[in-house]
């Protein structure tokens, strides 16, 4: 059935090719007889639940100090079995932005600088879909000190890409939500 006034198509029950679960996420496009269809909502609650909680969505940032090495992180992404369901290149703009994002590190003595740092240059923020996304891409970016991660985990990518303590070059949501 065609959804005239929403240009959605609700369809009946039945076998299509070779798609599988992993193929279904906002935003994908799959074939169906021949058709491509992009998929653009939930068909009803229990869906969209069951579908958030299987596909492990989390939120990654490639920070200004490696602006330059994105291309790189993302073959990296990609190559750890991420799919990339969104990605927005961007720049905070106004103090209160950065401020706004890292909250909860608000009174650290680096908040200050932590947040000139963030300005300092583009950032590109991504949507990763991956069984356990948050702990699995966690687990690819390694420790927060970039230093720490040279020692204890070389092939993470703050070992790779990142330089310190503050500038690790990529952030991994630690709960899904900060998106
Ligand atoms: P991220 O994982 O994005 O979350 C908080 C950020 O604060 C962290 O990466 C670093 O960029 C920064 N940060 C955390 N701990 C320190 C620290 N001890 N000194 C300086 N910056 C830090």
């Amino acid at each position: 059935m065609y959804d005239l006034k929403n240009k959605r198509i609700f369809m009946k029950r039945m076998a299509v090719g070779p798609i599988s679960v992993q193929d279904l996420y906002l935003g994908s496009i799959i074939t169906v007889h021949s058709r491509q269809l992009k998929i653009v909502d939930y068909g009803d609650i229990f869906t969209k639940d069951k579908f958030e909680a299987a596909a492990g969505r989390t939120f990654a940032m490639v920070k200004p100090d490696c602006y330059t090495q994105t291309g790189k992180i993302i073959d990296a992404i990609y190559a750890n079995g991420f799919i990339i369901s969104k990605l927005k290149m961007s720049k905070f703009t106004k103090p209160q932005q950065a401020d706004d994002f890292y909250e909860q590190h608000k009174g650290k003595p680096f908040f200050s600088d932590l947040n000139t740092y963030m300005q300092s240059d583009v950032v590109t923020g991504m949507e990763l879909v991956k069984e356990d996304g948050v702990n699995s891409f966690r687990g690819l970016i390694g420790p927060t000190n970039s230093q720490d991660a040279k020692k204890e985990a070389p092939y993470t990518l703050r070992a790779m890409f990142g330089a310190d303590a503050m500038r690790n070059g990529i952030h991994g949501s630690a709960t899904g939500a900060d998106y």
